[in-house]
């Protein structure tokens, strides 16, 4: 069943541009995000049923991105469309859900977690389950934008130059926003250097104990904070920064089961 998605989704991928730097990375981190929420279901231990509709989750989470990419040229959805709605339309309104064979049962579900996964804060009104799922591909996809993020670098990623990234200042209510020890509101984000901030805040946003040493053990975050600005006054916040996720990392080991 995984081969039988695995294969429908290079199939759908293969109509885009592999060839581009962006596509490539929404194709390596569906994969990366997959992988993530499996081992995050796993870690608790729920029925195969259930680890394999996190995966598929996964798979999917983010089939809104090539579309995106196509017609708007960006991954920012302030610029574009919101990705996540716009891949669950796809999916389920335009009936390409058909093509990955899942089984209907579970359309409601997969449904749910994709419009939910980029959102700021979860609606009211989910059930345990429903949010369970929700918070796994949060979860899952939070830990590959820190390795996404670490590879393709901050730069690129933003359509900015590397001078631009380094000399930028930090808005205060971002920095704010990361000592109150939560993610930052995407409106708050104005310079360059606000996006590594608000990328860095997703650690305090983890849910569960897997995915947080998850984060740590795969090296990305604390490479992520170590980027080095020419901005005196962004360094010593970054060196701030720093010290908060030596805190994270430490009880990341030690509250993981
Ligand atoms: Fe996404």
């Amino acid at each position: 069943m995984k081969d039988k998605i695995c294969t429908a989704f290079k199939d759908y991928v293969s109509s885009y541009d592999l060839q581009d730097t962006k596509i490539r990375l929404k194709y390596v981190h569906t994969g990366r995000v997959a992988a993530n929420c499996e081992q995050i279901a796993r870690s608790l231990v729920l029925s195969p049923e259930d680890v394999f509709l996190a995966w598929e989750i996964g798979m999917l989470h983010d089939i809104g991105r090539f579309e995106q990419l196509r017609r708007y040229d960006t991954f920012i959805d302030a610029d574009s469309i919101d990705h996540a709605a716009f891949g669950a339309d796809l999916l389920f309104q335009d009936g390409l859900i058909r093509r990955f064979e899942a089984d209907t049962s579970r359309y409601i579900m997969i449904e749910t977690a994709i419009r939910c996964h980029s959102l700021y804060r979860l609606p009211e009104g989910l059930d345990e389950r429903e949010t369970m799922f929700c918070q796994i591909i949060r979860d899952a996809d939070k830990i590959d934008i820190f390795r996404a993020n670490y590879e393709t670098g901050m730069a690129a990623l933003y359509n900015v130059t590397e001078k631009e990234l380094a000399d930028s200042a930090v808005t205060p209510e971002v920095y704010n926003a990361f000592c109150e020890g939560h993610a930052v509101l995407r409106s708050l984000k104005k310079t360059p250097i606000d996006h590594l901030i608000g990328h860095l805040s997703l650690m305090f946003e983890l849910v569960y104990p897997e995915s947080r040493l998850l984060a740590v053990e795969q090296g990305y975050l604390e490479k992520l904070f170590q980027f080095s600005s020419r901005n005196p006054e962004t360094q010593s916040i970054l060196d701030a920064a720093e010290k908060k996720y030596r805190e994270f990392a430490r009880e990341a080991v030690r509250l993981h089961p």
